[in-house]
């Protein structure tokens, strides 16, 4: 790739703090406040068939499938409609029933994806409404798709995504917004969001502007040789994506687990070299990410908190901007995107290029 690197060292770095202008194009031109929905024109969807859609089923790979975990759960809330993501390549191969009810979205950065791609074409040839969610224009993803929805993050090359990533949990947002206005989301609820998507990019600079500290954590991490990462419901795909990020460029295990699914078994696994990242928004479930917290300390476990508050049954937390509820998780990651990376640079990764991976995968 042939980019300016703009004075960062790597293209990850520079990718990390380019979001708060990604999340801004991604926006940009779209926000109708007179109706408080969102115009979505590639969509290709009109109110009538917008309202006969029963299931969502999205399908992605990597960090596309954990973004489009995340977009399950905003349509879920926001428009009511069951919703759920699945790997791509888990999906074509299962012969899934295809439901003429049911709307597919496929989620990809570069649109190149074998087995999304694949997927995508089993789906249209079987009569399916199919919706892409795609970073590259024009891509074949894009192409073979009915509609969707360009995110604009810009060309990203590091092989891990993170502004992309970003921009599709915001797309997902404003679809989960769109579908919610056409069925029974309120106009004051549909305010609310919007304000929420537009203090978005200034509540990511301020997260950037944590860096220090945060690189300050990672000279612990680095020690770790495992990491749990937790979350609940909406912290979990969070959870999900983070220790993606960090076995991808800090080879370091990771593994993510629902904060509720604990005591089923990984508390067995708990003792101080094996340190937790709880992630802990201020929403209703607080006490019970706390409870967590607690399980985790007392069998001596070392927690890093992603919190909109300090938590007291944490040893670190690193504090986020409280956004709206459905919104946090598009906010709550991007702390730890900068412990991966921070982490991989003490150990002296190849941060932009890991080993063995490739950013898009064209082949089966
Ligand atoms: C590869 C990359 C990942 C990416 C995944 C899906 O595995 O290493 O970073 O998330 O492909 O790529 P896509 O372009 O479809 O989002």
């Amino acid at each position: 790739a042939s980019y300016d690197m703009g004075g960062h060292d790597t293209y990850m770095h520079k990718e990390i703090h380019e979001q708060a202008d990604a999340v801004d194009r991604v926006l940009r031109g779209r926000i109708d406040d007179r109706f408080s929905t969102v115009h979505l024109g590639g969509l290709n969807l009109d109110a009538r068939e917008a309202r006969r859609i029963r299931r969502v089923k999205i399908l992605g790979c990597g960090t596309s499938y954990h973004a489009g975990m995340i977009g399950a759960q905003m349509i879920e809330q926001l428009a009511r409609i069951p919703a759920d993501a699945e790997p791509a390549s888990e999906f074509r191969y299962r012969n899934a029933v295809v439901d003429p009810d049911t709307l597919y979205v496929a989620v990809s950065q570069s649109g190149e994806t074998y087995d999304v791609l694949a997927a995508v074409q089993e789906l249209k040839r079987k009569g399916a409404r199919v919706l892409g969610v795609v970073n590259v224009v024009g891509s074949a993803i894009a192409r073979e798709a009915d509609g969707g929805i360009y995110v604009h993050a810009g060309p990203e090359v590091c092989v891990v995504s993170t502004k992309c990533f970003t921009n599709t949990t915001v797309a997902f947002a404003l679809l989960a917004l769109h579908l919610g206005r056409t069925r029974d989301l309120s106009v004051s609820d549909g305010k609310r969001i919007i304000e929420g998507l537009r203090k978005l990019p200034a509540q990511i600079s301020e997260i950037l502007q944590q860096e220090e500290e945060v690189k300050k954590l990672a000279l612990q991490f680095a020690e770790a040789r495992s990491m749990l990462f937790i979350g609940r419901v909406r912290g979990y795909p969070v959870a999900r994506e983070a220790s993606l990020k960090l076995k991808e460029i800090s080879y370091i295990h990771a593994e993510a687990y629902p904060a509720s699914e604990l005591k089923h078994g990984p508390l067995a696994l708990i003792e101080p070299a094996l340190p937790t990242v709880a992630i802990v928004p201020d929403d209703d479930l607080l006490e019970k990410n706390r409870a967590a917290m607690e399980e985790i300390k007392a069998r001596s476990g070392k927690i890093l908190a992603v919190a909109h508050q300090p938590q007291e049954k944490a040893d670190e937390t690193i504090v986020v901007p409280k956004n709206e509820d459905e919104l946090d998780p598009i906010l709550m990651g991007i702390p730890l995107q900068l412990l991966a990376y921070h982490t991989a640079l003490v150990l002296g990764r190849d941060i932009d290029k890991p080993r063995n991976l490739a950013k898009s995968v064209t082949v089966e």
